[in-house]
């Protein structure tokens, strides 16, 4: 396989209260139905696309020299390939110079190539999903498609890359995969992904959390102040690591399955509390 594995990132930073990276997320609807999708994909999933209130939103919180990272993800973002490019063309003329990803699983390989091609600055790539590539852990892609983005990767190295093979206890993924003994062990520590814009117009912190619609969550709406969502990203990491982890640890539970199931027993974050009880009050 020639595609190879993206290089992590640097965790949570903010600068001038804009974020280095932001996932936007158009909802779960998809064009198939893994059995360990952490977004619970499938072709009867919700599904809104990108507006300009919803765009202008991300340009005001990420950053947007070439620091900055955008990924469109869902669901399956081929299957609106139209919007897609709409979408990148219109941070474009806005003047957002960073990178942008495509996560896709590549069935639509055609249309996936039509986006990354859409890019007038080319610096729009794709990850591509582990299992579907490799055919390890769901039914492969079609060869046709397979060999159609593996010619476009050798022609153009580093625009498509491999998503990686770990699965995480999130959604779908908590059942299937818990207790099969060919999984690493359990890791109670939250990978610290970047947060989610969804096109409901919402900020979330988790993008594998997208679809538990727990309080511990909210960072914020599109009417939010930009700071005020860097604030409480800050405070939900701060919260990761000083009320999550340390259950996660003494119940000896993989990180993700203490959101899934145990959020109940946790508080929210606590800056949330007190912008809450503000607004209430
Ligand atoms: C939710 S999918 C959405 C985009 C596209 N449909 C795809 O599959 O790439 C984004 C990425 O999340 C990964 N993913 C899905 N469920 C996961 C899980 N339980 N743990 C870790 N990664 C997961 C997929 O493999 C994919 O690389
Ligand atoms: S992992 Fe991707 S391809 Fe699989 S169901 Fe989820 S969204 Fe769809
Ligand atoms: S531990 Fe929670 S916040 Fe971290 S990736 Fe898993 S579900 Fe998301």
């Amino acid at each position: 396989m020639v595609f190879k594995e993206r290089q992590p990132r640097d965790k949570g930073v903010i600068t001038d209260d804009r974020l280095m990276e932001l996932h936007l997320y158009p909802g779960n609807q998809c064009n198939r139905d893994c059995s360990f999708c952490t977004v619970f994909g499938s072709p009867k999933g919700w599904y809104s696309e990108y507006t300009v209130e919803h765009l202008d939103t991300a340009l005001r919180t990420v950053m947007l020299n070439e620091q900055g990272t955008i990924k469109f993800y869902g669901g399956e973002p081929t299957l609106d390939s139209e919007n897609v490019i709409w979408a990148i063309a219109y941070l474009r003329q806005q003047g957002y110079q960073g990178a942008i990803v495509i996560y896709s699983n590549g069935i639509q390989a055609e249309r996936l190539l039509h986006i990354l091609e859409s890019d007038p600055l080319g610096q729009t790539t794709a990850s591509l999903n582990y299992s579907i590539a490799t055919g390890d852990g769901a039914p492969q892609m079609p060869k046709k498609a397979l060999e159609q983005l593996e010619g476009y990767e050798t022609e153009h190295a580093g625009a498509i890359a491999i998503g990686h093979p770990d699965v995480v206890d999130s959604g779908r993924g908590v059942d299937p995969f818990t207790g099969e003994a060919t999984r690493p062990k359990a890791n109670s520590r939250c990978p610290h992904c970047y947060p989610v814009l969804t096109t409901e117009g919402k900020f979330h912190a988790c993008p594998f959390a997208i679809e538990n619609r727990s309080p511990h969550f909210q960072l914020g709406d599109i009417h939010s102040d930009p700071s005020e969502i860097a604030q409480n990203f800050r405070e939900f990491f701060h919260w990761l690591d000083t009320v999550h982890e340390p259950y996660a640890i003494a119940h000896n539970l993989p990180a993700c399955t203490v959101c899934w199931k145990h959020l109940d027993q946790l508080p929210v974050p606590q800056g949330f509390a007190e912008a809450r009880a503000q607004q209430d009050g």
